[in-house]
């Protein structure tokens, strides 16, 4: 199927120069939708994962989904100051400033084997950020699933330096520029 003609390309937003992905158009698709998800869960069937855990907001469009695909339960990684209960938080680097993410302390038992699932894998900030979280709950992040991948913005290159492998992280649209 050919994803990248269902997302829509919109030029110059949100700033000059940048091509932003717009996954609306392809949500919408239900033929895509499944494809999508079927797709991702077929890359880690018998990868013995016990949750998949996605990250706020766009990761829950896919990661609930693949969740009920791969018949596990979902744990959501949101922004600072949304979830109810303890957590824990980082900190990462954004082009200006700083944001966080928290995941609740209780959500995943030490050893617990986690798909960690986003729309779009950029320079990796995100992701990388999400996979601290795993680790300091003690978790095993078996892999990584995304929709799109700019391969121009490092995010591979980023997760691999945190000891991940090529085969861990799957991406089914990538855009080269
Ligand atoms: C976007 C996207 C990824 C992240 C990728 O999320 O959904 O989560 O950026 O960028 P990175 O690899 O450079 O970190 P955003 O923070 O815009 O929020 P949203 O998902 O709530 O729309
Ligand atoms: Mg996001």
């Amino acid at each position: 199927m050919d994803l990248k003609a269902l997302i829509r390309e919109i030029p110059d937003f949100p700033r000059p120069g940048v091509s932003f992905k717009d996954i609306t158009t392809l949500m919408k698709d239900r033929a895509a939708l499944a494809y999508v998800v079927r797709s991702l869960a077929d890359h880690f069937r018998g990868a013995g994962i016990q949750t998949v855990v996605g990250v706020e907001s766009r990761g829950y469009v896919l990661g609930a989904p693949l969740a009920y695909e791969l018949g596990t339960g979902f744990v959501l990684i949101r922004k600072p100051g949304k979830l109810p209960a303890a957590t824990i938080r980082v900190e990462y680097d954004l082009e200006y400033g700083k944001d966080a993410l928290e995941i609740h302390r209780d959500a995943l038992q030490r050893g617990e084997r986690v798909l960690l699932v986003d729309d779009l894998l950029a320079t990796g900030g995100t992701m990388s950020a999400a996979a601290r979280l795993v680790r300091e709950l003690e978790a095993e992040t078996v892999g990584f699933g995304f929709l799109i991948e700019l391969t121009f913005l490092g995010g591979r290159e980023r997760l691999k330096s945190m000891g991940f492998s090529d085969s861990q992280i799957v991406t089914l649209v990538r855009y080269d520029a």
